[in-house]
């Protein structure tokens, strides 16, 4: 006999547990099936992991130039092990945050691996051997998982994906070739240059960053390249072998030559797959589209009562697009007004904007959210954009940070803005006042109502308004 549920989730990473947090908060008895740890890969082998790491580089990288401050250390080095610890901490920390809210509002873990039967069962395959779990309705949150391109040698030790890198204690980060210059790509690149080692991307494509505006990775290619980080684009690497000191990576440049790369270890980061068809049973077939479990607008699946969100569904991978999702569906089976609007129709133009903020943690920081002015093009819109270059702002100088800019994007007609885009220290936490703007299609003079203090990298955001206003 299956234990009753009023909502049984299959995945505890952000977009599983935020749905079970909100659906305990609204009184529905909630269970959450999860095979490894609380947190997902977000937690346990993505954001947390990746955001501490980058932090702790950061300031091996800072005091290596201290100099510039007035502050001089005779011996600067870092143990990479200790570093793991500090990270681990961290990733503990926000893990066991979770735990909390979970004991405090009655919701039941389950561990084990969770795979979906007719009529909104759940076969749990757990510790206890097997056990059934019946939801009036279910979330399937199982996420995705690293995609390993088939190039000979990429099973040979040392070749390692995002999930593993980030969990080994030992250093042999001397010499790191990454495959992809995607999110994964450039972070990564920035952890392992700021702690020294020798860095080297190949990106199949001929920019970085794929989707992002191509004036913001144009400047991220160019700091990376400037700091002394290898970018092959145009290229595939089209194999890894063994040598007599490590790995060598053999790659097909844009010119067509052909370049040896020797590496300790090579990165995989070409992107994440979800693997929807390992999670439904004969009996409870769900439709799967391009790879991905199909679901219409409000994230039901092709059977009743089931849905899905998150990695294993969404075409934009990331974790606050998970968590919206849930907190999306959860309000709706509870019949409680939506409190997030996942698209926004600014003034008078019919056009849907995602209102996601997309942010990638390298040095500088990069943060979108809305339209670029090229997209807002091809839609047809006429936008007028403010930009303002980050190497006159006041803190910028005094924190001795080059280059970056702010570029906003406003509608021509009615100055209502559409877009945001940053490449700058603290853009990632200065994007959720443009968030805000744009999903409450706020105008240029509306944002200009509030000063902001002296001296701040966000008196760039004033700095891009005026310049749309055509203010000096
Ligand atoms: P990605 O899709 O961002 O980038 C993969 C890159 O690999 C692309 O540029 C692609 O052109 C390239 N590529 C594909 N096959 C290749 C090959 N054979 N050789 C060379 N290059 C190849 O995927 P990534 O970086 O693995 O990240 C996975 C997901 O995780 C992304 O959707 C990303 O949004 C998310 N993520 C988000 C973060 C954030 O919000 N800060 C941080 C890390 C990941």
């Amino acid at each position: 006999m299956a234990k009753q549920y009023d909502l049984v989730i299959i995945g505890a990473g952000p977009g599983g547990y935020t749905a079970a947090i909100r659906a305990a908060e609204f009184g529905m008895r909630t269970a959450v099936i999860e095979e490894r740890e609380l947190g997902g890969v977000c937690i346990n082998r993505g954001c947390i992991p990746t955001k501490a790491l980058l932090y702790a580089s950061h300031i091996f990288s800072l005091m290596q130039s201290s100099d510039q401050f007035g502050i001089f250390t005779d011996q600067i080095s870092f143990d990479y092990g200790k570093m793991q610890n500090y990270k681990e901490k961290s990733v503990k920390a926000c893990r066991d945050g979770i735990q909390q809210s979970f004991d405090k509002l009655g919701i039941d873990l389950i561990r084990g691996r969770g795979i979906l039967r007719r009529d909104r069962t759940v076969e749990v395959h757990g510790e206890d051997g097997l056990e059934f779990y019946q939801g009036k309705y279910v979330i399937l949150a199982a996420g995705a998982k690293a995609f390993i391109p088939p190039i000979p040698g990429a099973n040979l030790p040392g070749v390692v994906t995002s999930d593993r890198i980030l969990n080994e204690g030992d250093w042999n980060y001397g010499r790191v070739v990454i495959i992809g210059g995607g999110v994964i790509g450039v972070e990564m690149a920035s952890i392992f240059h700021n702690l020294c080692s020798q860095v080297t991307i190949v990106e199949k494509n001929d920019h970085l960053l794929g989707p992002m505006d191509r004036k913001v990775a144009g400047e991220l290619e160019h700091s990376l390249r400037s700091r002394g980080i290898g970018i092959y684009c145009g290229a595939q690497c089209e194999q890894i072998e063994e040598g007599k000191s490590g790995l060598i990576c053999r790659i097909r440049t844009a010119d067509g030559q052909m370049v040896e790369q020797p590496a300790g270890t090579v990165l995989i980061a070409v992107g994440r797959k979800p693997a929807p068809e390992k999670l439904f049973g004969e009996d409870a077939k769900l439709r799967i589209e391009e790879g991905r479990l199909w679901t219409d607008e409000n994230f039901q699946t092709s059977q009743e009562g089931v849905y899905a969100i998150g990695d294993l569904t969404a075409k934009t991978q990331l974790a606050h697009v998970a968590a919206a999702q849930g907190v999306f569906v959860v309000e709706a089976l509870a019949g409680k007004p939506h409190t997030i609007r996942l698209e926004v129709v600014p003034n008078g133009m019919f056009v849907r904007l995602p209102i996601v903020p997309n942010c990638i943690y390298t040095n500088p920081e990069i943060a979108t959210v809305g339209i670029t002015e090229e997209a807002a093009k091809k839609l047809g819109m006429h936008v007028r954009t403010g930009y303002y270059s980050m190497n006159d702002n006041g803190k910028s100088i005094i924190t001795r940070t080059d280059g970056g800019f702010i570029c906003l994007v406003f509608e021509a007609y009615s100055n209502t803005i559409v877009g945001a885009q940053m490449i700058c220290p603290r853009a990632t936490d200065m994007i959720g006042e443009m968030a805000t703007a744009v999903a409450n299609g706020l105008t240029a003079e509306q944002l200009s109502y509030a000063m902001r203090a002296h001296p701040t990298y966000s008196e760039g955001i004033q700095a891009a308004i005026n310049d749309a206003l055509g203010k000096c």
